[in-house]
C-alpha cells in the first residue's frame, strides 16, 4: 500500500515538472505557426471588409459589424507569440529588429488595436462613410507594421 501511494506520488511531481516546463519554454516553431496563424485570421476578415467599404463587393453592414468584433479579439492573439526564442526559426519572415526594438513593435500592435477599436465603433453608428475610415484606418496599421518588421512585400491598396 505504501509503495503505491509513493510510486504514485513520484508520478505526479514528474508530471507537474514537465507541465511547467512546456509553459516556461515555448517551442519556437509552435509560436511561429500559432503567430502565423493570427495573421492569417486577421486577413481573412479584414480583406472582404476593406474590398466591401471600396466598392469591390457588395457592401453588407452586418458583416462589416461582425468581422470588426472578431478583429477585436484576433488583433489580441499575435503578440505574445513574438518571443526571442524564435528568432532565426525556420518558417518566420519576422525580422530581427522586432526583437531589437521590441517597444516599438509593442507600439504598432496597440496602434493596430486603437484601430481595430475604431472599426467597431463605426460599425455600431452605421454611418458608411466612417466605416470607410475606419477600415483604411485598420489597413494603415496593419501596413505600417509591415513595413518595418517582415522580410516580405505585404500591403493592402488603401485607397
Ligand atoms: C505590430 C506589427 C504587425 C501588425 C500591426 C500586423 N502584422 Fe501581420 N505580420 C507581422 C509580422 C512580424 C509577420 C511575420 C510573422 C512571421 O513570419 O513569423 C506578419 C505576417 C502576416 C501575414 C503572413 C502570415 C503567414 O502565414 O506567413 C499576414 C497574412 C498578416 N501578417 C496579416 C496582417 C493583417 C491583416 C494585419 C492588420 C489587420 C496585420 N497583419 C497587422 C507584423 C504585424
Amino acid at each position: 500500500m505504501k509503495k503505491i501511494l509513493i510510486a504514485s506520488l513520484v508520478t505526479f511531481s514528474v508530471g507537474i515538472g514537465m507541465v511547467s516546463e512546456v509553459l516556461a519554454q515555448a517551442n519556437p516553431n509552435q509560436l511561429v505557426a500559432q503567430r502565423k496563424a493570427s495573421m492569417g485570421l486577421m486577413h481573412k476578415y479584414f480583406n472582404p471588409s476593406l474590398a466591401m467599404v471600396q466598392g469591390r463587393a457588395p457592401y453588407d453592414a452586418a458583416t462589416l459589424q461582425r468581422n470588426a468584433g472578431y478583429l477585436a479579439v484576433l488583433s489580441q492573439l499575435p503578440w505574445d507569440d513574438f518571443q526571442p526564442n524564435t528568432v532565426g526559426a525556420a518558417n518566420t519572415r519576422a525580422k530581427e529588429d522586432v526583437y531589437k526594438d521590441a517597444a516599438k513593435f509593442k507600439a504598432a500592435g496597440d496602434a493596430l488595436q486603437v484601430e481595430v477599436g475604431k472599426f467597431v465603433t463605426a460599425t455600431r453608428g452605421g454611418d458608411q462613410a466612417a466605416v470607410g475610415a475606419a477600415v483604411r484606418g485598420v489597413g494603415k496599421a496593419c501596413v505600417s507594421c509591415h513595413d518595418a518588421s517582415v522580410t516580405f512585400d505585404f500591403r493592402y491598396k488603401l485607397d
